[in-house]
């Protein structure tokens, strides 16, 4: 990990203080739930009573989409080394503008992004339109500082959005208030004047990003140095942005609440139930680095989407593409091995509620309605233990202590072949299940309950049954 700067972790410090406040958001599955989400999500802290009203019911695709495309492209993809290299390299402005006329993306490269987002099992995708280089990849009147009137010689946002809608996805665009191009973007903190030009600039760009469009799905907001909301006027931004699209969703980083906070890097779900949507990079770049080879396993993304689903929350996974616009090797093939396993394991996934699950190193647990589903990440396989203890015969077995619901059947979600267990008022015990893993790279147990289900590990511990200070023979 790379050290934050003062205003990058102070940022970070800010979204975490915004993020913990908020209500109970839930996954619309049924009208039922729509109707719960509806009633909590009215009392989330408002920015605006009309937009509030509304929550629940823009909110209510994006809770059972789950899993998002984000895409970090920009002239930062030409260097090839994150999407930061014009600050922390100390690039000069007059050098990097080069990059504008080097900038030539194969046409609707888009569209590959697309395929891809639809083969992974992802619902919507939000593109940096505008990243903190100050490029803008749509046809604005607002600066020549843009795609079609530089190396590309086209919209860029145009070809993102047929092709997100051509795969029947969501559109979102993000796009960062922080500019380091624009000669306002930082004088604006200190003088008057500039404040005022720069804020009608990035009203502007927003209000042609809300209307020459269609309709737009998410606005991802990034980056609010250096100004405050009321700086930057953001109370009339989101009005601005509402007027022009009703049905959008916006996050929390212009300054004001939103309607979904946005953990980075990290899965962390709102305690108090707020909307919630992790991002996060495939290896440890947004922006296309070349020597950048951490990327995360299959297993790795499936173990965050897991992580996600469980605490009501969704995953927006990045790629960077490369300059042409093409997809770097590595991101395609974890994201079609995703999408594979998402095609027999996705009920685990899209149709959850946010559930209560003691931790567990082997497996996680997601659940929908009176249904959990095991996560099974550590297989068991064949243990010495068996040989001797019947807690473990016949194997394989998988239990799980403390689980407060009946369960009633349980089946491999793969096959759908059935599994044996018992169960006793500390835990229940899955059995006979294969010695090698039936699915990977996680194999989900699908076990029907008698009501909704909840796993505490620690309820049992004073109730135990214990026998003397020995072995009890
Ligand atoms: C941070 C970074 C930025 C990236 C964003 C994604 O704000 O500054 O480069 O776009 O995270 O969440």
């Amino acid at each position: 990990m790379q050290p934050m700067s003062a205003s990058e972790s102070s940022r970070r410090l800010f979204l975490k203080q915004a993020g913990a406040a908020g209500a109970l958001a839930l996954t619309a599955v049924n009208g039922e739930a729509v109707a719960k989400a509806a009633a909590i999500e009215q009392q989330a802290p408002a920015d605006d009573p009309a937009q509030a009203a509304s929550r629940a019911k823009r909110m209510a695709w994006w809770h059972q989409a789950r899993f998002g495309m984000f895409i970090h492209w920009g002239l930062y993809s030409v260097i090839g080394q994150h999407e930061w290299a014009m600050e922390v390299e100390g690039i000069p402005i007059k050098q990097y503008e080069l990059l504008a006329k080097q900038f030539h993306p194969k046409p609707n490269a888009a569209r590959d992004w697309a395929r891809l987002a639809k083969a992974a099992g992802q619902k919507y995708m939000v593109m940096t339109t505008k990243h903190h280089e100050g490029f803008c990849h749509w046809d604005t009147k607002l600066t020549d500082y843009c795609a079609p009137k530089q190396g590309p010689g086209r919209d860029l946002v145009r070809e993102f959005v047929d092709a997100a809608r051509a795969e029947g996805l969501r559109v979102g665009f993000y796009y960062s208030l922080m500019d380091w191009h624009h000669p306002d973007g930082a004088r604006c903190k200190t003088d008057p004047e500039a404040r005022k030009r720069f804020v009608e600039y990035t009203h502007g760009l927003i209000r042609e990003l809300m209307t020459n469009y269609g309709k737009i799905d998410v606005l991802w907001y990034d980056v609010d140095w250096p100004l405050t909301a009321a700086e930057w006027e953001s109370e009339r931004m989101n009005k601005m942005v509402f007027e022009l699209q009703p049905e959008i969703i916006v996050n929390n980083r212009n300054g004001l609440e939103g309607d979904f906070s946005t953990p980075e890097q990290e899965v962390r779900a709102e305690k108090s139930g707020r909307a919630w949507e992790s991002c996060m990079t495939l290896n440890d770049s947004w922006g296309f680095n070349r020597g950048d080879d951490a990327w995360k396993t299959p297993k790795e993304v499936i173990a965050n989407l897991v992580n996600c689903a469980r605490g009501g929350g969704n995953y927006l996974l990045n790629i960077g593409p490369k300059p042409d616009g093409s997809i770097p090797e590595e991101s395609v093939t974890v994201l079609t091995e995703v999408g594979k396993w998402l095609q027999t394991n996705g009920k685990s996934i899209y149709e959850t509620e946010r559930g209560e699950f003691s931790w567990n190193v082997n497996a996680n647990y997601t659940r929908s309605g009176n249904t959990l589903y095991i996560h099974q990440q550590y297989w068991p396989g064949h243990t010495p233990a068996a040989e001797g203890t019947e807690f473990f015969q016949p194997e394989a077995v998988i239990a799980i202590g403390g689980l407060k619901a009946k369960a009633k059947a349980a089946r491999l979600l793969k096959t759908g072949e059935a599994v044996k267990f018992t169960q006793d008022e500390w835990g229940l015990r899955l059995t006979g299940l294969p010695v090698k893993a039936p699915d990977q790279p996680v194999t989900v147990i699908a076990v029907e309950c008698d009501g909704e289900p909840a796993i505490d590990h620690e309820a049992p511990r004073a109730h135990w049954p214990r026998y003397k200070a020995g072995v009890s023979g």
